[in-house]
């Protein structure tokens, strides 16, 4: 079998990309190792920038977002106590689209099986091969039969633990890591949202969020140890904490329940360079990771895969290669400045385990900073609602 692009990876990277080649005209396989359902099974955060708002509308798969998504235009820090809310509109005129992963996710699979696109779920063992030649090829193995794709380009949309960025040799590969001392406990919950805008918390007991899915879906965090097991968070335990730590009208005003999820999510922050390497492009969390504080991850993804499409376009209509000799400089330009974004909000914002007195005070000097200055208040919106693609 031949076909113009292989992507590797069913993940909102993968289908978007595969969205966007195809309102092109260009024709890609999608080849994904988990079945569909398992893919709508994970739980990912969905606050979507101004431009991944626009970049879904220009794919064909924003009409549900724009019908159910909740439009934010602001979000509120709460530090020790005190709150402050950050006017998206006032301060750089844009908003954010509160609209959850999965369901971005499925919106994308509906639009790519409305057209017929092709997908092979369950694909075992996908093996991207012959990417620093002129004829990449990927082989899969499928209800136990092996198959070979050959192609012109090969997209690793195949997330964080996938099989692209580890077939790059070692040589070839820069990866630059921060692992956090600390994880996110998350509880989803069918209850109304304690507040019509998310509220970021730092307390002295640790870092917590206020998110939703909904108006009668929530989602709750809490800072937990790196190495805590779930098991030993009762639903009950969970409330408590979580009351702890909000100031008092807010815990007053929480509605708990029975958790329909719960789960903890390590915090890290990683980019691979290059991100491309012959015939191989690597894109959203294949390449690089963010600490879910800044809620980027889904974003940088759009970003990633609006550079490559625009890219991968040149190539096969106009036998270009200056747009993906320059998507790896393009596309990193934009993940450093999230990656610092996220690294910014996430140590603000939690409890450090080794920190003394000194970075408490600053953390706090921070916040007051935001909270009585226009231009500190515009970054925070300006890197919040997303910087320019
Ligand atoms: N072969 C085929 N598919 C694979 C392989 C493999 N070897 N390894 C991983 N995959 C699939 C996974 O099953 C997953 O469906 O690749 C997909 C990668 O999707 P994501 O991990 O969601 O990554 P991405 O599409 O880049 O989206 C980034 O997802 O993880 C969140 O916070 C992140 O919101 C961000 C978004
Ligand atoms: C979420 O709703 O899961 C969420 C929202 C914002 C974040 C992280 C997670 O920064």
């Amino acid at each position: 079998m031949r076909t113009q692009v292989v992507i590797i990876g069913a993940g909102p990277a993968g289908l978007l990309l595969g969205q966007m080649l195809h309102r092109q005209g260009i024709e890609a396989v999608i080849l994904e190792q988990r079945s569909p359902d398992y893919v709508l099974g994970r739980i990912r955060a969905g606050v979507l920038e101004h431009g991944s708002r626009v970049a879904l509308n220009e794919a064909g798969a924003g009409q549900r977002m724009e019908a159910e998504g909740q439009e934010h235009h602001g979000v509120e820090l709460s530090f020790e106590g005190s709150r402050h809310r950050f006017d998206f509109n006032a301060l750089v005129g844009r908003s954010v689209m509160v609209y959850g992963q999965t369901e971005v996710t499925r919106d994308l699979m509906a639009a790519r099986a409305a057209w017929g696109g092709r997908s092979v779920y369950e694909a075992e063992d996908v093996t991207p091969l012959d990417f620093d030649g002129a004829r990449p090829r990927v082989t899969y193995r499928h209800g136990g039969v092996t198959h070979e794709i050959g192609c012109d380009i090969i997209a690793g949309c195949d997330g964080f633990h996938g099989v692209s960025r580890r077939s790059v040799p070692e040589a070839a590969i820069s990866l630059f890591e921060r692992v956090y001392p600390f994880g996110w406990l998350g509880v989803l919950v069918d209850k109304p949202p304690v507040a019509p805008e998310l509220i970021y918390v730092s307390h002295p007991r640790g870092f917590a969020l206020c998110s939703m899915r909904s108006a009668t879906r929530s989602r709750y965090y809490v800072q937990c140890e790196a190495s805590e097991d779930v098991a030993n968070w009762s639903d009950e335990r969970f409330w408590d904490e979580l009351r702890l730590r909000l100031d008092p009208d807010t815990a007053a005003g929480l509605e708990t329940g029975p958790s329909i999820e719960k789960s903890i999510a390590p915090l890290r922050s990683f980019v691979a360079e290059p991100m491309r390497f012959g015939r191989l492009f690597l894109a959203g969390d294949a390449a690089h990771i963010v600490p879910p504080t800044g809620a980027k991850g889904l974003n940088l993804a759009v970003s990633d895969v609006t550079y490559l499409s625009a890219a991968l376009g040149e190539f096969f209509r106009e036998r270009s290669s200056a747009g993906i000799d320059d998507y790896s400089r393009r596309a990193l330009a934009r993940v450093w400045k999230a990656e610092r974004f996220s690294w910014w909000m996430t140590t603000m914002m939690h409890r450090f385990p080794e920190a003394t007195g000194f970075e408490r005070r600053l953390q706090r000097a921070e916040f007051e900073h935001l909270a009585g200055s226009r231009a500190a208040a515009q970054v925070l919106a300006e890197n919040y609602t997303g910087l320019a693609m």
